[in-house]
């Protein structure tokens, strides 16, 4: 079975989150299932290197008014097709915002390229590759189904929601130029409040809807976390499902990771003091072998609920814990935090940027990482952090709730308990989860018994890759059925 991903993001060529690290660990995961995929991206800057390495190359004429063609290209095991849009995707600052921080003018007509690029491939192939199942990712890649719809293709479409914040609106003038169909334009179409959805247009569309957590899924069909979309989404409920996210264990595994001071196992837990002590020199922290030191890795936006851990820092600076942050985003955040390493200078380090590699150091030497997110879809970081030793401290949320076993007395008796878990996403209750953390970090042997359940969480893509498999199987069987 051949499965085309259309998508924004891919790591390790291009990644602005959680996005591009589930697409590019996706294909190698449903690789043993007898699936091979290919993803569609646009051709950004960080990539042009790798075109340079074409196996085969197709003109398709002008899109939205640039020079357009695929590169079809092998790198780092993943059969990637590129749009080569110059005047769409070859230019600096970021891949969705300009230098000031705004949107790019012409998002709609980028990643309606985008999507238009991918129905070329489905309905005429490519490099003698023809795929069977389209999986759009995100608002992103939400036209290819609605176009595959509107060209009266049979293909399936699957849409993977990971985070419906994300809606692609853009105003509705744009629907002739769109190619899209006035009928569309309706409550039962790509209309979402008087503007285009490119997010509801790809959930129409599709046979099925997934998203990254079971109880994700659940939480889209509630007014408090579908944004707008519950109502679909519960008429929608049949075909809607939640797959959790897996990591690639060949890029996280503090065994092998190249990247961080020194490697270690569940076995040789006393070799990860040496990435704490490395963690500690790289932001400036005092040494405290009494407490734990803690790490956030993350967007600073509202999403991720860190303006809670600045009113949650009293107790964390209080009990003795020390605090490492990497992040950027809102500024208003980022100079809070700024200011609270001063503050709090040797208990609180804050480098603000992005920096792929220090976040491997940090999962390496923290003790635990925080994440209070006010909603979560899946999350990455707290996956990393069990597999590193390094306990999750997560708002019970989304895919939070569903990776993480709190580690209250019974779960710790049976020797179930992987982190810590709290809830209602207050200050206070952060506050209370910090305060356990640090309890129970004064019992070593206990934060030992605590630390090697987490590594032996099974985190990796198995049964993850196993469920896409099976949805991706029943819809291509129910159309060779169809086709008899
Ligand atoms: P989201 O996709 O909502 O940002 P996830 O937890 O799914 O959240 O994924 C975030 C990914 O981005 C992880 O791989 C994380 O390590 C990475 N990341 C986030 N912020 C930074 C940063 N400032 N520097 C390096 N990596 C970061
Ligand atoms: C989104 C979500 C995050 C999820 C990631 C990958 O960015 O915010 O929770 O882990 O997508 O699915």
């Amino acid at each position: 079975m051949n499965v085309l991903l259309v998508a924004s993001e891919c790591a390790p060529f291009v990644k602005t989150g959680g996005l591009a690290d589930v697409v590019g660990a996706l294909p190698k995961a449903l690789e043993p299932h007898g699936i091979e995929s290919r993803i569609i991206l646009p051709l950004y800057p960080a990539l042009k290197d790798l075109a340079g390495e074409a196996r085969f190359e197709l003109d398709l004429g002008v899109l939205h008014g640039s020079p357009a063609r695929l590169v079809c290209v092998e790198a780092e095991g993943i059969s990637l097709i590129l749009l080569d849009a110059p005047d769409l995707f070859d230019r600096g600052a970021g891949i969705y915002l300009d230098e000031r921080g705004a949107d790019w003018s012409d998002n709609a007509q980028r990643f309606a390229a985008l999507c238009e690029a991918a129905v070329h491939v489905v309905l005429n192939g490519i490099d003698g590759w023809r795929p069977d199942i389209l999986h759009a990712h995100d608002w992103q890649a939400g036209l290819a189904p609605w176009y595959l719809r509107q060209q009266g293709s049979d293909i399936p479409c699957v849409l993977t929601i990971h985070n419906i914040a994300f809606q692609g609106l853009f105003p509705s003038a744009l629907m002739n130029e769109l190619d899209l169909d006035a009928d569309g334009f309706s409550p039962d179409g790509y209309e979402y409040y008087g503007q285009i959805s490119y997010l509801k247009a790809g959930v129409v569309a599709s046979r099925r809807i997934t998203t990254v957590s079971p109880t994700y899924a659940r939480e889209l069909m509630s007014p408090e976390f579908g944004m707008g979309f519950e109502g679909l989404l519960q008429a929608r409920r049949a075909d809607l499902a939640g797959i959790l996210n897996g990591i690639d264990l060949e890029v996280w595994d503090p065994e092998t990771d190249p990247t961080i001071a020194e490697t270690y196992t569940a076995r040789a837990l006393k070799r990860k003091t040496v990435n704490r002590t490395a963690l500690e020199k790289r932001f400036s922290l005092s040494s405290n072998p009494e407490a734990p030191l803690f790490c956030v890795i993350s967007r600073l936006t509202e999403q991720k609920g860190l303006d809670l851990l600045l009113d949650a820092l009293p107790t964390l600076v209080g009990r003795g814990g020390r605090l490492a942050l990497l992040g950027s985003g809102d500024g208003q955040l980022e100079d809070a935090f700024r200011k609270a390493a001063v503050a709090h200078a040797g208990s609180v380090g804050a480098i603000i940027g992005y920096d792929e590699k220090l976040s491997h150091l940090m999962q390496a030497g923290a003790d635990a990482i925080l994440i209070p997110s006010r909603f979560e879809p899946c999350g990455l970081t707290q996956l990393y952090g069990l597999r590193y030793g390094t306990l999750p401290v997560v708002s019970r949320t989304g895919g939070l709730a569903d990776t993480v076993i709190d580690a209250n007395d019974a779960a710790i008796k049976t020797g179930c308990a992987t982190g810590f878990q709290f809830a209602p996403v207050t200050a206070s209750a952060l506050s209370d989860a910090i305060d356990r953390a640090c309890s129970l970090f004064a019992d070593r042997k206990r934060w030992a018994a605590v630390m090697r359940n987490a590594m032996r969480h099974p985190v990796g893509w198995d049964s993850s890759a196993a469920d896409y498999q099976a949805l991706f199987q029943s819809l291509f069987d129910s159309r060779s059925e169809g086709a008899e």
